[in-house]
């Protein structure tokens, strides 16, 4: 059994993967997370009481803290998800994405490094750091085409900006340091616990309230979408047998454009929960004003993890986004105190606003 730190484990993919390596695998989980806007403990209720499982609130921009907590729970491996996430918050406010996915990655591979350190012998060869990145690093891709571990980088929003300056940091603790970190870069993540702010939990509510369906521009911008425990898995596949200094880009070949994935919600809610009135939830769909600097599309080539890890995603992007649809409709007491009290659901992501 070796002892996991998770970072931002009471998000949305952090809480997938802390219930994967509760109940899939025999390592402890001790989920580190700072509770932002984003951050739900009820996505970990299923784990919370289980003895291979532990919460800390905590900053990762707080090295004392960092290191109190290494020492403490005497870590052997750490999968770092914690980061502000939103592309439309990102262009509002970019302060708190520099802040976190910047300085906190920093902050927590300086930690890792004096953690391991101090380690001996087999730990310390063992000692793994999986920093979890996103394929928006690598900007957009036109009509053809792929990314893969070698596309450059070339991001668009201060979302990717930063997550891409978080890739740097990690390549060059592991190239000047040592620290044994491996790279991941996915696709568009969906499913269980999303914050209602993404696209695809933010169709699927607004429908079951009879609100517009907000698609950007013309809604031709392609996503690459993976069902969130299929990452969760593939995550674990990196930490077990992923070479350090590699890098893995994950996805699920689920390429569809925008108006396709509204659109097969929203006939997926006209068979499980017909509109009261009658009519098709698609009546809801409004094009509204684009994103700045919106990536026309992404796509990922996941051969190198499928051949090399042998990780393949269970889930299609139809069987996910129906077993996503089921998980809103069956746990609204999870998403209505988000929608009433942290988000309610207005556009965002116009331009800057004033601080
Ligand atoms: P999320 O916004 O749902 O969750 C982020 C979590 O990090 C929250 O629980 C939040 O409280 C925590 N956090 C934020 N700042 C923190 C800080 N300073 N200290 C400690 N915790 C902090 O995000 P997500 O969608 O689950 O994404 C997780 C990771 O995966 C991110 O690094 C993101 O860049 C990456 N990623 C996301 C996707 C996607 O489609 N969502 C795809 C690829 C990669
Ligand atoms: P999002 O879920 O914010 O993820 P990302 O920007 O990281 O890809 O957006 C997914 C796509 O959906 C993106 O092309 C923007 C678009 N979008 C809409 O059309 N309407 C919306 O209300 C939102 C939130 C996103």
């Amino acid at each position: 059994m070796s002892r996991i730190l998770v970072t931002g484990g009471a998000g949305f993919i952090g809480s997938a993967v802390c219930r994967h390596i509760v109940t899939h695998t025999p390592h402890a989980c001790i989920n580190a997370d700072k509770l932002t806007y984003a951050a739900s403990l009820a996505s970990l209720a299923a784990i919370e009481a289980h003895p291979r499982y532990r919460f800390h609130r905590l900053d990762i921009c707080d090295r004392p803290a960092l290191d109190a907590l290494f020492e403490a729970a005497d870590i052997d491996a750490v999968i770092h998800l914690a980061a502000e996430s939103h592309v439309d918050r990102s262009i509002d406010r970019p302060a708190a994405f520099i802040e976190t996915n910047i300085i906190g990655t920093y902050r927590l591979l300086e930690a890792a490094s004096a953690w391991r350190d101090r380690l001996e012998g087999a730990r310390r060869q063992a000692f793994r750091f999986v920093h979890v990145s996103t394929d928006e690093v690598f900007g957009s891709l036109g009509p053809a085409g792929a990314f893969n571990e070698a596309s450059p980088y070339d991001p668009s929003s201060p979302y990717s900006a930063s997550k891409a300056a978080s890739d740097h940091l990690a390549r060059a603790w592991q190239r000047t340091y040592g620290l044994p970190v491996v790279l991941t870069n996915c696709s568009n993540n969906y499913g269980p616990c999303q914050f209602p702010e993404k696209l695809i939990p933010l169709t699927i509510i607004n429908a079951l309230e009879g609100q517009p369906l907000p698609v950007y521009g013309k809604g031709e911008n392609v996503r690459d979408w993976l069902y969130v425990e299929d990452h969760a898995r593939a995550l674990l596949r990196v930490l077990e047998a992923g070479a350090p200094g590699s890098t893995y880009v994950i996805g699920g070949r689920g390429e569809r454009r925008n108006i396709e994935v509204v659109t097969a919600i929203s006939a997926l809610l006209d068979e499980k929960r017909p509109r009261p009135g009658g009519g098709s939830h698609a009546d809801l769909i409004t094009f509204v004003a684009d994103r700045p600097g919106h990536d026309l599309r992404y796509a990922i080539d996941p051969g190198r993890i499928e051949t090399e890890l042998d990780w393949s995603p269970r889930e299609t992007f139809e069987s996910g986004l129906a077993l996503t649809v089921d998980w809103y409709l069956a746990n609204e007491a999870w998403w209505r105190p988000l929608k009433e009290r942290v988000y309610d659901g207005r556009r965002l992501g116009l331009g800057r606003v004033a601080t």
